[in-house]
């Protein structure tokens, strides 16, 4: 039942699509990209504005041999040139992935789905994340059809936490290989004749006991999606963040000058409900991320600080000059004992490289209360 409701809310075709839950999105993630069949003639091909869980798969892309390739984001945050990036690497006769997120974690900014046929026709495996999509807009996967989509149920609609879905292609899912079996995956496995046979289809990719309790709160949390529809969710979320980047932009200091450094496009077109931003002193010093964090604590406001998980975003956000960022990581991590302070200190001759933000998220539980509340907390800095 819980699979069947995913689907349809995904407005997928169960002929097509299967369901295999998992812990979270990033197992989900993980499923595929260790499965995958990536080899010296292949490629793994990924946006810079990533979860570090698509970061990391580039770990098995090249143990497998494959050439990994980075498309880049300009200084809001967009992408920059995917196809011609998607181009270099299509004349590979290999297995190929593509990963990109459908909507940026660190930014907001939602990524064009139509990259997945740009990069199908180029004859690409598409992993949709779409973790931080997904909580506030409708997907329909009979529109576009990526093979992969990975998820987090908590994000949907706040429970269960500790369950994901990798939402499949039937056809993607079986030319994956699986580098083990488990209980949960396999038809029949003989220890005297050392064989296994796997479960067909989705089953040989649910590794031991799922977390049934859980998957058991998904009709109610589907029902409440249902109820407040997503339409009407996505307006809220999309005015609700209209109010926030307006009320942030204008914050400004006695002097004139402006007091937030806000991250991401300057128009509001194609992002979701998130903003990241930095609090900035007249003189042009960037308040570090943990004091804003820690005021906002104070005052009952949950945000977020750092880079949320998103370096390739936090990178070009803050324009990180490479060699630099490159000599202070290791000099921050020496002695094994890495801290975002000694980073920032190595970065910082003169205290305007930020080195992390502070990100509002805004979704289904927000009201126009909660942004007041949050500007409120910025307000409190100014001078
Ligand atoms: C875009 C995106 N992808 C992946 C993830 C990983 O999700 P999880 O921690 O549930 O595995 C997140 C979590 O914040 C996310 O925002």
């Amino acid at each position: 039942m819980a699979r069947a409701l995913l689907l349809a809310h995904l407005d997928a075709d169960d002929a097509e699509y299967t369901v295999c839950f998992t812990a979270n999105a990033t197992g989900a993630i993980k499923l595929v990209v260790e499965s995958f069949p990536f080899s010296p003639n292949g490629s793994y091909v990924l946006t810079a504005d990533n979860h570090n869980s698509l970061n990391g798969a580039r770990e098995y892309a090249r143990r497998g041999g494959a050439h990994v390739a980075y498309v880049a984001v300009d200084d809001e945050l967009r992408l920059v040139d995917a196809a011609p990036r998607l181009d270099d690497v299509s004349s590979k006769r290999g297995p190929k992935l593509f990963a990109f997120p459908a909507q940026s974690n660190f930014s907001g900014v939602r990524h064009p789905l139509d990259l997945i046929e740009v990069a199908q026709r180029r004859g690409f495996d598409v992993l949709l994340d779409a973790a931080a999509y997904l909580p506030s807009s409708p997907l329909s996967l009979r529109r576009h059809r990526p093979e992969f989509v990975a998820l987090s149920f908590y994000k949907l609609f706040g429970y269960p936490t500790g369950l994901g879905a990798l939402v499949a292609r039937r056809d993607a899912l079986g030319r994956l290989r699986r580098p083990w079996f488990a209980g949960g995956t396999v038809e029949y496995v003989s220890v005297q004749n050392d064989l296994h046979s796997f479960l067909p289809d989705g089953a040989a990719f649910e590794d031991g006991t799922p977390h049934f309790l859980g998957a058991a709160a998904l009709p109610a949390g589907f029902s409440l999606l249902a109820e407040v529809g997503m339409a009407r969710l996505s307006a809220h979320v999309a005015r609700l963040t209209n109010a926030l980047l307006t009320g942030l932009g204008a914050l400004v200091h006695r002097d004139g000058s402006p007091a937030v450094c806000l991250y991401g496009p300057g128009d509001r077109g194609a992002r979701g409900g998130a903003a990241a931003f930095n609090v900035v002193a007249p003189d042009g010093r960037v308040v570090p991320y943990w004091i804003v964090e820690e005021r906002a604590r104070e005052l009952g406001v949950a945000v977020r600080g750092g880079c949320f998980c998103n370096p390739g975003a936090a990178e070009a956000a803050f324009g990180f000059e490479r060699e630099a960022a490159a000599h202070c990581l290791r000099t921050a991590g020496r002695d094994g004992a890495f801290t975002v302070q000694r980073f920032a200190t190595c970065m910082n001759d003169r205290g305007d490289v930020a080195v992390g933000a502070v990100r509002a998220s805004l979704g289904l539980a927000n009201n126009d209360a909660d942004v007041d509340r949050l500007i409120a907390v910025v307000e409190s800095f100014l001078n």
